[in-house]
Parts: structure tokens; C-alpha cells; sequence
């Protein structure tokens, strides 16, 4: 059993007593949310409200999930460490490094001929820190922690935005960078602002063509791409109880498209079953007796508006089949208005993929369902216009699919395999076309769809859509189909109509599996080693960041005057250099070749005062940083949005840089630099922005004294002899100060163990 039960006793355990004493903080009934994040505060039961939208708590989650995309920064960060092992269960799932072309067999040998350096690392390294190991072809990391690992009333992390998923199973998990799964893997807390509560009221049932998609694809186009923002969407109803567990999990899964920092649903029968089905009997039965500390109390459900920030109902039998799209998920078309829609915007009418699958919907419900669309296909002489494939979530719903014949029908209707991992969904997908630029449509059942997202093409007009309106689409090739209403006109020219669709929750001869694909690590891990190839271009070992030398900082060199937005995409770009996000030198080398040079407007160009040449950010950083020569970088507002990538900070400071002073840090990205070792400082006075000159030689002064809020001195010593002395403002707290002066928080974890 890879699910480590006696962590959940613990955390059971602990529920009735965080219970009552976050009732008697916050003096009204609690919202299941409430109850999940009140019983993981780090400093025990609650002994002071947190303010929704406003004040940050520190978290201890249960467990930690990365994928082997983003595994590769956290676990050689967390090797550094010092730890022996991790300090809550956590496990790595190789899925997104597999390209999809062939079909699942030939794909998964290639992607292993590719990457292996990559899987291999990833496996050792799991096998010394306790990390459990699922390798390539075992499944994509969201459907493989359902089915494995996430529990009523847990609460995890993921580096990876759809962890949300495992709100299926009524958890609270959140998806996050490298650098917050490896505080929490080192044993630090995990700090989150108590985030705002919108509450989904279910009401109905679903029937007919409508599935659990439906309800998030309809929350989606009422709460738009950012309405969840901040937020945690908690789903409760009658109709939230009649959803299969899976369908939960779809609807929670793709929270991740309007913002929402997660999505969950309360404990009930279905989950009570989807844990048995799934070998977990003994979770249910520790579930069922907590069971009314793992849903909202029931005046929450009952007058929501009294308890949630935001209240939206939706009647799951007036519900209709909606498909969302194109290039953003929250277009969200119900079906009787697609076809017009189609003609009126002049979408590509012709149908060229159909893709189901994904960690977003590929549950034996999703598969069966579809299937009964396909076997009409076979049964009713209709051949599938548009390529289909399928993308199982995982080997165990792949084996058990397959041994029920649902692959066999598939393949009769032309459908091609894919292997277990992300493939199209993450652009890992080498489409055959004739013309990769031609403006085209595909549709699928995965949940992001901007554009580039499956095929590279900016061109190709991606609708996302439940598995079974995708599968009757791939048969019909045409977006302007109405299953609920059109007929198909088969090999015989006949007329036909597809059936609704049919599915089966739960496998009747229950679920089975050969190999999963899992590796549990070895008890003792002190003898594993982590082998890396110093030649690697894909991975290097990290070498712990120096400390502070103790003194102020003197003559450092302006590296660039970012002007305007600069996100952590302008600072460490994404595309191609995802390839080297184990290796800390190789992507050094995009470092902020996206900002904008405030002098000369451009990117990637900076002049090296050395020289007193124009050249490119990463090469002039490193000339300085070999004349022993450190440097600041200088930003607008709002620096470092976006995502909460460790690179952007780890660059900087890999290459040298001593400090990025701005008008204002986006938050997460102001504490990656913190963790770092880096300096981030704020000008006291914004419009001091404007007193930085391309040739300044700049101090820092005041480091002796470093305390929280004590602001510090920059002297900005200009070319023609003059000078500026400014106050610029920091936001560390003691703790911080700390790692500043260990060089990282890292080093400040190894030093006290
Ligand atoms: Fe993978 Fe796409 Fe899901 S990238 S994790 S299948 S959202």
C-alpha cells in the first residue's frame, strides 16, 4: 500500500480538538474549508482568527506531490538540506517529461531514451530521501494521487497547478512552486493567505449527455479565468453528493482555470465507496469516525450566503452539456448555442482531433461513458470523421479499461492509445499534420486550452468539453454537431442518431493493475547514491549559497533598470528552458532576457560598465560575477508576478547578483528571493526609481544593523561624480534576516539540522 496510514490516524486524531477550538475563535459555523485549514495550522489549535483575503498563516500539510517537470529544482534544493528524509510522505510521478506520437508503447520508450537521465535522477534520489516513485508510464501525477493518496479532511501541496484535483476526495490541496514543497519536505511551514470562501450549491441530478464536467465548465464561464483568485470553492448540495468521486475530482480539478487557490467538497457516500473501490477501505473507516468534522456544519449549507464570500447555485438537471473555448477555458457555450456560435465567429468547422483522457477526466466513469458513444459508432457503421485518442490518467485505469474491453471498442472506432502522461495536454505531443500553421480546430477533454497549449500552433482553435460530447465530436468531424439533436448520415448513407451516453462508476469486477508503475524508497537510504553526470546538460548538483560576509555591500554595478512588468517569465523564461530546470548554470542563461531595459528599451541588452559594451543580461552578469564584481538589479512595480517558478530567484542569485531593489515585490516571488540568501529591498520613495543611472555604482549600507523593519541606506553613485543616498525599505522578519546571513534558508536548515 503506497498510502502511509498512520500519518492520517494522526491527522484524524488531531480534528476533534483543532475542531472546537477554531469554533471558539471564529464564533460561527464552519465552512468544511475552515475546518481543514484550522486543524493543519503549524502552531496547533487555533488561538486567533485569521482574516479571509488578509492575513498569512503558516500551514503544516500532510504530504507533497511533484511531477518530474518541476521535482528536479525542488529535490536537488532539497538535497541541499541536509536531511535524511523527507519529513511528511511525498512522491514524485514522471508524466509530463513523455511525448506523445505514436501511440503509448513506442512514445513511452522514446521519452524514457530522451529523459532518462532525468527519470533516473529522480528515482535515486526518492529511493535515498523516502520519496515514493512512480516512473514513466505509471500515470499522470493528479489521477494517481487520487487513486492512491489523498484523503477526506487532508490537506497536501503539489508543485503543479492542477494538485487541486485531489479536492475530489474532499481534501484542501494547492499547487505550488519547487521552493514551497521543499520547505515542507525540509519540515518548515508553509505559508498561505487564509484565503476567501466561495461556496458552489449543487441542486438536481445529472442525466443525459450532461456530466460533472458541465459544472465546472459552466462555474467557469460565470466566475471567468480570475474569479476564483484567492479564493477556495467549497461545492455542497444534494447535488454535490449524487457526483461520482472522479467527477468531483474533474470539477475540483479544473478550479485551477478560474484562479481559485483550490477547490473541495465535503466527505460523503461516494467518496465512502471510491475509497473502497480503490483498496482503501481502511481510510473510509477512520473517515467514518470523524465524519462530521470532514463536511461544512449544516447552517453553513444551509443559509451560505451567512457564511460564504460568495455564493453561486447551479440545478444540475436544467444543466446542459456546455463546451468552453476557444484559446480560454472560461468561453464557456452551452451546446444548443455552439453551432451558431461556430458559424459566428467563423471557427474552423471541420473537427480534426478529438483527445479524452488526461488528469482532468479519464475515471473508468469517463472512459465508460465515452465507450458507449464509440460502440454506437462500430454498432451504427458511423466512422469517426476526426482523429481520436485517449489518454489514460493512469496504469491502473489503463489495465482495468483495457482488460473491460473499452480499448478494444475504442480502437474500432480508429481510436489510437496513448501512453499514461500528459502527452498533448502540456504541447508534449507531435501532431500529425500536413501544415503545422493552418488554422484548425481539436477538442478535447483536458482542462487548459490557450493557445500553443497542446500543438505548438497559435492557430489551432482548442475547445475543452466532457469526454463523451468530445468523443460524439471525433465521430461527427464537425463542431457544429448536436448529439442531443443531429443525425450522422453513416457508410450505408443512413441517418443515424447517437444514444446518450452510458456509464459505470465503479468497475464491476473492480479495479486491477499488473505493474503501477510504484516504487516505494528504501527503508534506509543512507547508502543510495545520487548519481548526476557532472557533464549533464540537463542536471547539476547545487552548491550551497555563500553567506554574508558580514560588512555592507560596496561598489556593486546597476545590471539592469528593469522598466514595467516584469514577471518571472521576463525573469527566468519558460518554453525552451524547460529543458534545463535541473540545472541551475544551463538555465542561468535566461536570466531577465525578457525585461526591459529602462535605457534603452530593449530586452536583452545591457550595458557591462566594464566594457562599457552593450550586451546580453546573462553574459555581462557573469563577466562581473568573474571580476569578483557583484550587482543590482532595479525594477518597476509588482516585480516578479506570475508564477511561483524558484528559478527567478535562484538565477540572480547563482549569477551573482546582491540585490533587486523595487518599487514593489509580487509576494511570493519577494519570498523565493528571501529563502534565496538574495536582498529584496523596496524604495522607500517610488519616484527614487528614477534617480538609478545606467553607469551607477551602488552601496549598500546598513546590513550591520540589518532588523526588521529598519530600513536601509543606497547610495547611488553616478558617473559624472554626484550621488544619491536613498532609504529603501525591506520585510524581513527575524527568521529571514537569518537566512540572508546563511547565504539561504537551505543553508540555515543544514546548519541546525
Ligand atoms: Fe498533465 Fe495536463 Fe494534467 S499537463 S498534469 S495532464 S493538466
Amino acid at each position: 500500500m503506497p498510502f502511509d496510514i498512520e500519518m492520517i490516524k494522526e491527522v484524524y486524531a488531531k480534528y476533534p480538538e483543532r475542531i472546537e477550538a477554531a469554533r471558539k475563535v471564529v464564533q460561527k459555523p464552519l465552512t468544511l474549508t475552515e475546518k481543514i485549514l484550522y486543524s493543519h495550522l503549524t502552531d496547533g489549535p487555533a488561538t486567533k482568527v485569521h482574516e479571509r483575503g488578509s492575513s498569512y498563516v503558516d500551514f503544516q500539510p500532510d504530504r507533497v506531490a511533484m511531477q518530474d517537470a518541476t521535482a528536479q529544482m525542488a529535490l536537488l534544493q532539497f538535497m541541499q538540506a541536509g536531511k535524511d528524509k523527507v519529513a511528511v510522505p511525498s512522491t514524485v510521478h514522471c508524466d509530463h517529461l513523455i511525448l506523445a506520437k505514436d501511440g503509448a508503447k513506442e512514445d513511452l520508450k522514446n521519452s524514457i531514451n530522451a529523459s532518462g537521465e532525468v527519470f533516473s535522477f529522480l528515482e535515486s534520489v526518492s529511493n535515498k530521501y523516502g520519496i515514493g516513485f512512480w516512473k514513466p508510464g505509471a500515470g499522470i501525477i493528479h489521477q494517481v494521487v487520487l487513486e492512491n493518496y489523498a484523503f477526506p479532511g487532508g490537506m497536501m501541496i503539489g508543485t503543479d497547478s492542477h494538485t487541486v484535483n485531489a479536492g475530489g476526495l474532499g481534501m484542501v490541496a494547492i499547487g505550488v512552486g519547487g521552493a514551497d514543497a521543499v520547505d515542507v519536505m525540509a519540515g518548515m511551514p508553509w505559508e498561505l493567505k487564509f484565503p476567501k470562501l466561495i461556496g458552489v450549491k449543487l441542486t438536481g441530478k445529472l442525466s443525459g449527455w450532461t456530466a460533472s464536467k458541465d459544472v465546472i465548465l459552466k462555474v467557469a464561464g460565470i466566475l471567468t479565468v480570475k474569479g476564483g483568485t484567492g479564493a477556495i470553492v467549497e461545492y455542497f448540495g444534494e447535488g454535490a453528493n449524487s457526483l461520482s468521486c472522479t467527477g468531483k475530482g474533474t470539477i475540483c480539478n479544473m478550479g485551477a482555470e478560474i484562479g481559485a487557490t483550490t477547490s473541495t467538497f465535503g466527505y460523503d457516500e461516494k467518496m465512502e465507496e471510491y475509497l473502497r473501490g480503490t483498496g482503501r477501505a481502511e481510510i473510509a473507516d477512520l473517515a467514518n469516525q470523524v465524519k462530521e468534522h470532514l463536511t461544512g456544519d449544516p447552517e453553513v449549507y444551509a443559509n451560505p450566503e451567512k457564511y460564504f464570500d460568495q455564493v453561486i447555485e447551479i440545478n444540475l438537471s436544467e444543466l446542459e452539456p456546455h463546451i468552453n473555448g476557444p484559446f480560454t477555458p472560461d468561453r464557456a457555450t452551452p451546446l444548443s448555442k455552439f453551432a451558431e456560435e461556430v458559424k459566428k465567429n467563423e471557427w474552423p468547422q471541420e473537427l480534426e482531433v478529438g483527445l479524452i483522457g488526461s488528469c482532468t477526466n479519464s475515471s473508468y466513469e469517463d472512459i465508460t461513458r465515452s465507450a458507449s458513444i464509440a460502440k454506437q459508432a462500430i454498432d451504427k457503421n458511423l466512422k469517426a470523421k476526426a482523429e481520436f485518442t485517449i489518454t489514460p490518467g493512469s496504469e491502473q485505469v489503463r489495465f482495468t479499461v483495457d482488460r473491460d474491453g473499452y480499448l478494444d471498442t475504442f480502437g474500432q472506432m480508429g481510436g489510437v492509445v496513448l501512453a499514461n502522461a500528459c502527452g498533448p495536454c502540456i504541447g508534449q505531443w507531435a501532431r500529425h499534420t500536413n501544415d503545422p500553421n493552418r488554422k484548425n480546430s481539436i477538442i478535447t477533454s483536458f482542462n487548459r486550452n490557450f493557445a500553443k497549449r497542446n500543438d505548438g500552433n497559435p492557430n489551432t482553435h482548442s475547445f475543452v468539453a466532457s469526454p463523451e460530447i468530445v468523443t460524439a465530436f471525433a465521430i461527427a468531424g464537425d463542431l457544429t454537431f448536436n448529439p442531443m439533436t443531429d443525425t450522422i448520415t453513416n457508410e450505408d448513407g443512413k441517418e443515424v442518431k447517437l444514444d446518450e451516453p452510458q456509464g459505470i462508476e465503479f468497475p464491476p469486477q473492480g479495479f486491477a493493475v499488473e505493474d503501477s508503475g510504484y516504487q516505494a524508497p528504501a527503508k534506509d537510504g543512507s547508502n543510495v547514491d545520487v548519481v548526476v553526470d557532472p557533464e549533464s546538460k540537463r542536471l547539476q548538483l547545487l552548491e550551497p549559497f555563500e553567506p554574508w560576509e558580514g560588512t555592507d555591500l560596496k561598489n556593486l554595478k546597476l545590471l539592469i533598470k528593469a522598466k514595467g512588468k516584469c514577471t518571472t517569465d521576463h525573469i527566468s523564461m519558460a518554453g525552451p528552458w524547460l529543458r534545463y530546470r535541473g540545472h541551475l548554470d544551463n538555465i542561468s542563461n535566461n536570466m531577465l532576457i525578457g525585461a526591459i531595459n529602462a535605457f534603452n528599451d530593449s530586452t536583452n541588452s545591457v550595458k557591462n560598465q566594464l566594457t562599457g559594451e552593450y550586451g546580453e543580461v546573462p553574459a555581462t552578469q557573469r563577466h562581473y560575477k568573474e571580476e569578483g564584481i557583484g550587482s543590482i538589479v532595479v525594477g518597476d512595480e509588482n516585480y516578479g508576478e506570475g508564477s511561483s517558478r524558484e528559478h527567478a530567484a535562484m538565477e540572480p542569485r547563482f549569477l551573482g547578483v546582491r540585490a533587486i531593489l523595487v518599487k514593489s515585490f509580487a509576494r511570493i516571488h519577494e519570498t523565493n528571493l528571501k529563502k534565496q540568501g538574495m536582498l529584496a529591498l523596496t524604495f522607500d520613495n517610488p519616484s527614487d526609481y528614477d534617480l538609478v543611472q545606467e553607469d551607477d555604482t551602488i552601496d549598500i549600507l546598513g546590513l550591520t544593523e540589518f532588523a526588521p523593519g529598519k530600513p536601509m541606506t543606497v547610495v547611488l553613485k553616478h558617473a559624472d561624480g554626484s550621488s544619491n543616498s536613498i532609504t529603501v525599505n525591506h520585510t524581513y522578519n527575524e527568521g529571514q534576516i537569518e537566512w540572508f546571513k546563511a547565504g539561504s534558508a537551505l543553508n540555515l536548515i543544514k546548519k541546525h539540522g
